[in-house]
């Protein structure tokens, strides 16, 4: 035999001994809690056969508390290059069945590695997380990991989009990672996130709790909002990823992939969906089918704070963002969540040059002490901030209610909206006509003989004047009344007419969010 032959066999045997990760037991016991190991996630993610592994042979830093005798493949993370729908990503996953997933020194620099690649060759990174956080036993080496993960994840942010996957029990830097980054995935049963595990909480605590109602997929997708898409499985969270990556820009520098227009499904009839009566709700989520090609609309954070929907969907081929109030979950009001939730949708967009088509149909904020010390004003001007500051082509279709702050912040012409229509169904006012007339015409209601009578006639009169498109188009707040059937046809012409759009901002080093 050769010697080349000698050396590829040599290669070949390293290849699959670091390929069995923890040993054969440790894979056992991976698959015994129903998840997938390293190598077999990046497979069934990516495009078949495109993955390159790098950084398969490097070796673990740890010198104390016997780690310095122990072979650790890869140091636990598997790291590399491949495609998703032809597109190159950088990807991550880190292996549990190697002291469960921690993260040594190593382990971090192969991280910041392929971070550093995705950065110069403008790719989105994903990062497959199933770890107990810092390894223990390499103390400050395995915290400057982190702190180095996290360094890059903020210089990161607005540049590359950055996909978390949590595949597992992750405690401490495995979640505050992910919370820095712009989309988190989590998987029933199988993810749990803690800055805190369990066995701490009782450390310090004396308190037993399990992972699952500690930090389990549903905590984070309905409670939180530390999580954006919710599978039940393995295999369903990855299409969830490869369809995200369909639909949003490989880095801040260039476009989505612009596909051939499809028109909605003809199931979704615009004339049909909204009722004229501002009281009966509806599934804001059809106005957005009616819409978009071939009626693909992909839901963010569907479970989190649901009266506002957020999400992307394509018109004429181009992605777009859409923000919309959800009259179905509590009348569409705003509240610190949906705040929050579309604060970070709408940064989102802005930073990657995605067009946010915005839908408005809201009786203003949520009422109440709760709201109140919950901080609703910092939470809602984070809204205010974030439309005020995106410079994206902005449209806003108001459907029915317009009322109040909702009606300012639903980016509104004052806030810098490009384009605002209205629906003949729109109620532009300070309040609905009830609640106004109940106010402005108190005294005269009292006073009359039939007060019941008088309080219809003021209503009735304030709507008139008021709960309708035509005061706000009188004033150019709103640009035209259309038809509902007239939407889509509006919003095309929308983008098409922004395509070159430039907005001088002030110099300045950046803006001080209300976070
Ligand atoms: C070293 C670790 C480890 C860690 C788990 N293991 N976490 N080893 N450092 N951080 C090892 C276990 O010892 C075990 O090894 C194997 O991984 C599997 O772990 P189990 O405990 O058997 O699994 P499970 O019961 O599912 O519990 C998983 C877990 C728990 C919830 C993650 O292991 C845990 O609480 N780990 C510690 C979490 C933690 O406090 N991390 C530090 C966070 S500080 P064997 O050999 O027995 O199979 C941090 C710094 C950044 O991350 C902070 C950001 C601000």
């Amino acid at each position: 035999m050769s010697l080349m032959n000698d050396k590829i066999q040599e290669l070949e045997a390293r290849r699959s001994k670091v390929s069995l990760g923890g040993g054969e037991k440790a894979i056992e016991k991976q698959k015994a809690m129903g998840k997938l190991t390293a190598r077999e996630r990046i497979e069934a993610l990516l495009d078949e056969g495109s993955f390159y592994e790098f950084d398969m042979f490097v070796k673990h830093d740890g010198r104390e508390f016997g780690m310095l005798d122990k072979e650790l493949a890869s140091d636990g993370v598997v790291v590399g290059t491949g495609k998703i729908n032809g597109q190159p990503v950088a990807i991550f996953a880190q292996d549990f069945t190697v002291v469960g997933g921690s993260l040594g020194l190593a382990h971090a620099r192969e991280i910041t590695k392929v971070m550093d690649f995705a950065m110069k060759m403008k790719m989105p990174l994903i990062g497959i997380n199933d770890s107990g956080g810092a390894r223990i036993q390499e103390g400050v080496n395995a915290l400057a990991g982190y702190g180095e993960i996290f360094l890059r994840n903020t210089q990161a942010s607005g540049v590359i989009p950055q996909i978390s996957v949590i595949l597992g029990p992750c405690a401490g830097g495995a979640v505050y990672s992910p919370a820095l980054t712009d989309f988190v995935f989590v998987v029933d049963g199988v993810s749990k996130m803690f800055i805190t595990g369990p066995d701490v909480i009782k450390t310090v605590l004396g308190e037993e709790i399990g992972q699952e109602e500690l930090g389990g997929a549903r905590v984070h997708a309905e409670i939180t909002g530390n999580a954006h898409f919710f599978a039940e499985s393995e295999s369903e969270c990855f299409l969830q990823i490869r369809k995200l990556i369909s639909m949003i820009p490989p880095s801040n520098t260039e476009p989505a992939e612009v596909i051939p227009t499809q028109l909605p499904e003809a199931k979704y009839d615009m004339a049909s969906i909204v009722p004229a009566d501002p009281t009966i709700p509806y599934d804001v989520r059809d106005v957005v089918k009616a819409i978009v090609d071939e009626s693909d609309f992909l839901e963010v954070m569907e479970l989190f704070a649901a009266n506002i929907v957020v999400g992307f969907g394509r018109v004429g081929g181009q992605t777009v963002g859409f923000v919309c109030n959800q009259p179905l979950v509590l009348a569409g009001v705003l509240d610190c969540d949906s705040s929050d939730k579309a604060a970070r949708f709408i940064r989102f967009c802005d930073a990657f040059n995605i067009p946010i088509v915005t839908l408005e149909d809201l009786p203003g904020y949520l009422p109440g002490v709760d709201q109140e010390h919950m901080g609703v004003i910092r939470h809602g001007a984070k809204m205010l901030y974030a439309y005020s500051e995106a410079s994206v082509p902005k449209i806003t279709v108001i459907l029915r209610k317009a009322y109040g702050g909702g009606y300012i912040a639903m980016n509104s012409r004052h806030l810098g909206a490009d384009f605002v229509y209205a629906w003949p169904t729109a109620e532009i006012a300070v309040m609905g006509a009830e609640g106004a007339a109940n106010i402005v015409f108190r005294k005269e209601i009292l006073a009359a003989e039939d007060p019941e009578a008088m309080r219809k006639q003021k209503i009735a009169e304030y709507k008139e004047k008021f709960a309708n498109p035509y005061v706000a188009a009188g004033k150019g707040y709103v640009d035209t009344v259309i038809k509902p059937s007239e939407t889509r046809e509006y919003v095309l012409m929308s983008l098409a007419a922004s395509l070159k759009k430039e907005e001088p901002t002030p110099k300045k080093k950046h803006g001080i969010p209300p976070f």
